[in-house]
């Protein structure tokens, strides 16, 4: 079965699905985007997500293109059309087609570009045994609270962890933890969660914010704050999460390792909460 795709009012075959080479996107890397998982044909948080697709919008000053029902429902129609019950719906908006100039240019549409793929959810074995990671100097831009399709530094930093062979590289702006390059970083010492605050050095993570929810409202204490290299590094716990990540242990650092080496137990608790509220969601939801 071919994958079909959405792209400015239209639902197509990818194949069939081309941009002109003067988008901004593909020029500039002119835009933003969402990245949204589908639990049995079920969107997992997604009036969250189309919150921050709004915030990304303002902060690179494109107005949205479509009300919150319209992309609602191109959202339901593109997973109606993917055979994969679990599913990563991923939605992109340029500044559209114009002759390569930097200013913003005017009366000119913006380009959507929807499509699907099968969701992984990591496999147990990552889970049980955790993952390593690397570390490296955050030397991304100063608005990484926007969720811009411009990914290079990301890219680059990501791919010292695939050099590596570990699963993400933990970033650090001035020896003060940030994120990762695609998830939101927790740690935890002496039974209290610390979290980086939500600001221009990080994404604010759907799955961030609905950890720390879990947290709240089971009674896990959480110190939201700046943290410095050394106190990660001697942290009993490291999480990684994200959408499509969800929640894992970063049992090794460098190499070094984190607590004992093995998942913690505020790890498998908050493990077993989020997976709890999913399928609480989902049921509720059919
Ligand atoms: C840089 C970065 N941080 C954090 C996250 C996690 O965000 P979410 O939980 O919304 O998937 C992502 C997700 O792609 C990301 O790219």
């Amino acid at each position: 079965m071919t994958q079909t795709v959405y792209l400015n009012g239209a639902f197509m075959p990818i194949e069939q699905a081309t941009v002109p080479v003067l988008d901004r996107g593909f020029i500039f890397g002119d835009g933003v985007y969402e990245l949204i998982p589908v639990y049995s044909r079920r969107p997992f948080r997604l009036e969250e997500h189309l919150n921050r697709l709004q915030q990304s919008l303002d902060g690179i000053r494109l107005a949205n293109p479509h009300p919150r029902e319209t992309w609602t429902a191109l959202i339901h129609e593109l997973i109606a059309r993917d055979e994969n019950a679990d599913q990563s719906v991923y939605l992109h908006v340029t500044r559209g087609v114009a002759k390569r100039d930097h200013p913003f240019p005017e009366g000119v549409p913006p380009t959507v570009f929807m499509m699907t793929n099968p969701l992984t959810t990591p496999p147990a074995t990552l889970v049980e045994q955790g993952v390593a990671a690397i570390s490296a100097e955050d030397n991304r831009w100063g608005r990484c609270n926007l969720k811009a399709i411009s990914l290079l530094p990301n890219i680059l930093l990501r791919q010292l962890a695939v050099d590596a062979h570990v699963n993400e590289t933990v970033l650090f702006r001035d020896g003060i933890l940030t994120e990762g390059t695609a998830t939101n970083i927790f740690a935890v010492e002496n039974g209290v969660i610390l979290a980086p605050p939500k600001d221009q050095h990080m994404l604010p993570g759907i799955t961030y914010d609905l950890i720390l929810e879990l947290a709240a409202a089971h009674r896990m204490p959480v110190e939201i704050g700046k943290f410095d290299q050394a106190r990660i590094r001697r942290a009993d716990e490291l999480w990684l999460c994200s959408s499509t990540r969800e929640v894992l242990a970063i049992v090794t650092l460098d190499g070094q390792t984190i607590g004992d080496g093995h998942p913690g137990p505020l790890f498998r608790k908050m493990y077993d909460l989020y997976q709890d509220y999913k399928h609480r969601v989902m049921r509720a939801a059919s």
